[in-house]
């Protein structure tokens, strides 16, 4: 599949092309798409993170492992910029995604989170219908035909898996699915502007063991089009997903990245002693 086209709008800016699958996909060309270099957290004065340097190919899922507090979803949220949000919040170092410097403060910040979306540990649906929770993202970005948001709603639907199961109720409340559904839903929103990047923060962890399944499988199945990264607590779900993987821990108070590698590596021959006590489940 080719990466979908985008229009220019009146305003200078690029907008989805809805006729084109929502789904976006590019050769992998060997050289890092997400880059961060010794990026350091700081909420306050006290940090979160220190000195994550990471390398993260075009394609493909990246699992980030390790003890609750070792600044996983810190990491997410600094690639997308979510840590804007957060008054006290500092982020020092370099992060790069394709061609976008993510921290300068030049970025487009609605420009970047059109690249980069994010799933959250609770599904998410916003109070309103299936379309129009999937129609959002497109409006904010300037779409407003209706043909063209319903055509890549249906593509969207259809990557998830859901499109069999809602398209009949497409204006009832998206709250009133279940929570896998919901979950698929808020990926398929994530999918409407074409990213590249999947941020997913423990994605199936509130979910039941089928519906985490489901979802399981879906993320298997978007991986040869997007730049996953997930964080999850789940070793065996990141053992069977995960091309690359990556533990965190916290040492002297700071959430570290210890090690990082091909994932059949980490888990069945990690370099460090971190890693292999946390794979054999030894809490940190
Ligand atoms: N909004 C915030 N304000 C202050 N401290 C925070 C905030 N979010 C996270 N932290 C702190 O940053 C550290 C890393 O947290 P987090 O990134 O949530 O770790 P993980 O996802 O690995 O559990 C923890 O010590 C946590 O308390
Ligand atoms: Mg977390």
């Amino acid at each position: 599949m080719k990466r979908s086209p985008v229009t220019a709008t009146p305003d200078g800016d690029t907008a989805v092309n809805a006729s084109a699958p929502a789904g976006a996909a590019a050769a992998p060309t060997g050289a890092p798409f997400l880059a961060l270099r010794r990026v350091n957290v700081f909420y306050g004065a006290r940090q979160a993170l220190a000195d994550v340097s990471l390398s993260i190919d075009r394609v493909g899922i990246t699992a980030l492992v390790g003890p609750s507090g070792s600044g996983k979803t810190t990491l997410l949220t600094c690639v997308n910029r979510l840590t804007d949000l957060i008054p006290s919040c500092r982020v020092t170092g370099a992060i790069r995604c394709g061609d976008l410097d993510v921290l300068s403060p030049d970025t487009d910040v609605l420009r970047l989170r059109r690249r980069i979306g994010m799933i959250f540990q609770k599904p998410n649906p916003f109070p309103f219908s299936i379309r129009r929770n999937l129609a959002c993202p497109l409006r904010e970005h300037g779409v407003t035909d209706p043909r063209l948001i319903d055509a890549r709603l249906e593509s969207a639907l259809r990557q998830v898996g859901l499109w069999d199961e809602v398209s009949d109720r497409l204006d009832t409340a998206a709250l009133a699915l279940s929570g896998g559904q919901q979950q698929r839903l808020c990926i398929a929103r994530a999918l409407m502007l074409s990213p590249d990047v999947l941020l997913m923060d423990e994605p199936c962890s509130a979910l039941d063991p089928m519906s985490s399944g489901w979802v399981e499988d879906l993320i298997t199945a978007l991986r040869r089009q997007y730049t996953i990264v997930i964080v999850t607590h789940n070793l065996a779900q990141a053992r069977r997903i995960a091309d690359h993987a990556a533990l965190f821990w916290v040492r002297d108070g700071v959430g570290r990245l210890i090690e990082h590698g091909p994932a059949a590596q980490l888990f069945d021959h990690p370099r460090h002693e971190l890693t292999a006590a946390y794979i054999n489940g030894v809490r940190g």
